[in-house]
């Protein structure tokens, strides 16, 4: 069963979160988490099931609203993604297809059909020092009490927090490694895997890729129009208006818009690092990343 347990590190920055057989979950994941679980394993998954998985801040809502798009063949915006570790399984399974769900799990965690090569998987990374920006940028964002009794953190207090594991959806490094391991095992052609940065630098191939993946045609007008959609400025300006009050925003942020389109850039981590805290960061990720397949770009070009 899980803990609810509190994280703390000597400036007072914390996280309250949710602990089982040794993994941080965020607060809101389902019940006991195990039971979620093992819910999730025997999920019922349809061919046309597609998910989106990732480290948050590291993409989720673009990639979500790409894929629901491709899905369904129309160019609107539907907010924030179903997430499967937040959502009961009575509401998955009666959820309409084309479904396009979110999780901030590793493909281990995914239903056995879906390791059975049933359904699309698309997993989305992104530099850890530009997620490492954007979750404490998205922490300022959020002032309501429910979610400030929940995280309150530093810029320090949340690399030191993050440098032990104790955060959110765990070590973002261990999250990596065992993704390698995915690739490297994984037999399966189910897997699609982007790159943030490389998605900023070019989205329109990107996007024809993606609905290939999917299994999905259309002619090059609304592979075009999908791009021109979900470009940075279009969907910081309308996406952001598709803000409901949804169980994954009932915690609402101060301008009462989706908390989600910041900045979208490659590179704003450098307004956050000191040139110590980028030097300490650099030799533990080449230490860590030494023998990972991922190349990750920190600077835009
Ligand atoms: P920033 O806070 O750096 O701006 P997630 O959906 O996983 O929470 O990720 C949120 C991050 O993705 C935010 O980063 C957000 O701005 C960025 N993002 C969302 N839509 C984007 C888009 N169309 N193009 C580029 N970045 C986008």
């Amino acid at each position: 069963m899980a803990q609810l347990v509190e994280v703390r590190n000597d400036d007072g920055s914390f996280l309250k979160l949710k602990k089982y057989d040794d993994r941080y979950y965020i607060h809101r994941f389902v019940g006991n988490v195990k039971d979620h679980l093992a819910a999730i394993d025997v999920m019922n998954v349809r061919e046309d099931d597609t998910f989106i998985l990732s480290y948050p801040k590291s993409g989720t809502h673009w990639t979500f609203t790409l894929a629901s798009m491709l899905r369904t063949g129309e160019t609107i915006y539907r907010g924030s993604p179903t997430f499967l570790d937040f959502t009961d399984m009575e509401t998955i399974d009666n959820l309409p297809s084309p479904r396009v769900f979110a999780s901030h799990m590793t493909f281990d965690f995914m239903p056995k059909q879906v390791k059975e090569g049933k359904g699309k998987v698309v997993a989305i990374f992104r530099n850890l020092k530009d997620v490492m920006s954007s979750l404490y940028a998205f922490g300022k964002i959020m002032d309501h009490p429910d979610f400030l009794s929940r995280y309150q953190f530093t810029w320090k207090g949340l690399l030191e927090l993050h440098m032990k594991g104790q955060i959110f959806c765990g070590f973002w490094f261990e999250y990596i490694q065992n993704w390698d391991n995915v690739r490297r095992e994984h037999q399966g052609n189910n897997i699609m895997y982007l790159m943030y940065e490389d998605m900023i630098q070019d989205l329109r191939s990107h996007v024809q890729k993606l609905a290939l993946f999917l299994g999905v045609s259309f002619g090059p007008g609304f592979l075009d129009k999908v791009t021109e959609k979900c470009t940075f400025r279009n969907m910081a300006t309308e996406a952001t208006k598709t803000f409901t009050q949804s169980d994954l925003w009932n915690e609402l942020p101060k301008s009462k818009t989706i908390p989600i389109y910041r900045k979208g850039e490659v590179g704003d981590w450098k307004n956050y690092f000191t040139v110590a805290q980028n030097e300490h960061f650099d030799k533990v990720y080449n230490e860590k990343m030494k023998n990972s397949s991922f190349d990750f770009r920190f600077e835009s070009w």
